[in-house]
């Protein structure tokens, strides 16, 4: 793409990025906040402006595989079992079929990396997102960006450009406006440094599909041991929560003694009477997709309310609904 034809915003936030400042740009997944990645002081600001624990690292954005190799060691494989580094390239030649794409995949960290965007960790997570406006910032830009969602830490991810200008405002030196996220849930994070390859994070690429794609087993225990989360932050328990308390309508209980003020969040019509002051639906049929675009939006409309419990469907754990059920789950817990 020649420079003539990158338009003027995406000229704005190439200066930004230069000059060491943030910005907030739309994926297909939610809206991430991006520095550049091979300066330490511009990725400190990220963790200083949503409040980010330093030792929780960053996923890395490129706009293509060959941008990306460079930023990986591929020297070393299994980091657990020394394996070689062509089977490293192989599977990030097998999995970039899912690029650009909801997939962040954690590998061994390369030369040039912030050390600030992996906490000192010597793997790093890279993905290249599907959204044109963030393949456009990411030509442009030339280097990696450093990105985690755009949303102060263990908040609701952000899926509208309204929804980092509420939560994070000035601390962002510019916003690029690119429409609401088309699937609205993070991307899957696939650690490759696991003996087997790991599912660190759920979303809407599946363990079967990774499975397939790689030609070997794909393991989803991550999630349950806190060894784990302590490598990968986002897998611990108490995270992308509203400030309201939130339950699933399976473990609700009314209790008619007390006039507690609900929101409620449906996944399909639903026809029993419910006694809420507010009620979000986010699909006719319960689709999969659609509860996901709209769930973030929803949770957050309804935290903004001061209402003493939001109740909220829950779905099959098949597809989509296993990186829904786990955003739930952490929001719930
Ligand atoms: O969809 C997404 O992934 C969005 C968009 C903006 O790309 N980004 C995002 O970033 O959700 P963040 O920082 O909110 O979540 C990244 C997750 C965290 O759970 C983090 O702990 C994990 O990925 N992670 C990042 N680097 C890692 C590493 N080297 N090893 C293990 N986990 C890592
Ligand atoms: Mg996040």
């Amino acid at each position: 793409m020649s420079i003539e034809l990158v338009d003027n915003r995406i000229k704005n936030a190439v200066d930004v990025l230069r000059r060491g400042g943030l910005v907030a740009f739309p994926t297909e997944t939610v809206y991430g906040l991006g520095a550049d990645a091979t300066n330490d002081a511009a990725v400190q600001k990220i963790f200083e402006v949503k409040g980010r624990p330093s030792h929780n690292p960053l996923i890395l954005h490129f706009a293509s595989l060959e941008a990306m190799l460079p930023s990986i060691d591929l020297s070393c494989g299994d980091l657990s079992s020394g394996e070689d580094s062509s089977k490293l390239l192989s599977q990030l030649q097998a999995l970039s079929t899912f690029w650009p794409g909801p997939l962040s995949v954690v590998v061994p960290r390369g030369p040039g990396v912030s050390n600030a965007a992996c906490a000192g960790g010597s793997t790093v997570a890279v993905r290249i997102p599907n959204h044109s406006m963030a393949l456009a910032l990411l030509i442009a830009f030339g280097g990696p960006v450093a990105a985690p969602s755009a949303n102060p830490s263990s908040y609701i991810s952000p899926t509208t450009a309204d929804h980092v200008r509420n939560s994070l405002g000035e601390k962002v030196d510019l916003v690029l406006d690119g429409g609401p996220c088309a699937i609205g849930l993070e991307s899957t994070v696939l650690s490759l440094v696991h003996k087997v390859p790991t599912i660190l994070r759920p979303g809407a690429i599946t363990a079967e599909a990774l499975s397939r794609t790689l030609n070997e087993p794909v393991s989803t225990e991550a999630n349950t041991t806190q060894n784990e989360a302590l490598l990968s932050p986002g897998l611990l328990s108490k995270h992308y929560s509203p400030k309201t308390r939130v339950v699933f309508r399976a473990d609700y209980i009314p209790d008619p003694t007390r006039k507690l003020r609900i929101g409620v969040l449906l996944f399909s019509s639903y026809k029993e009477s419910f006694e809420a002051v507010e009620c979000r639906q986010l699909s006719e049929t319960g689709s999969l997709e659609d509860i996901a675009t709209g769930l973030f939006a929803a949770l957050r409309e309804l935290d903004a309310l001061d209402l003493d419990l939001i109740v909220v469907d829950s779905c099959g754990e098949s597809g989509l609904g296993a990186a829904i059920m786990d955003r739930l789950r952490r929001a719930a817990h």
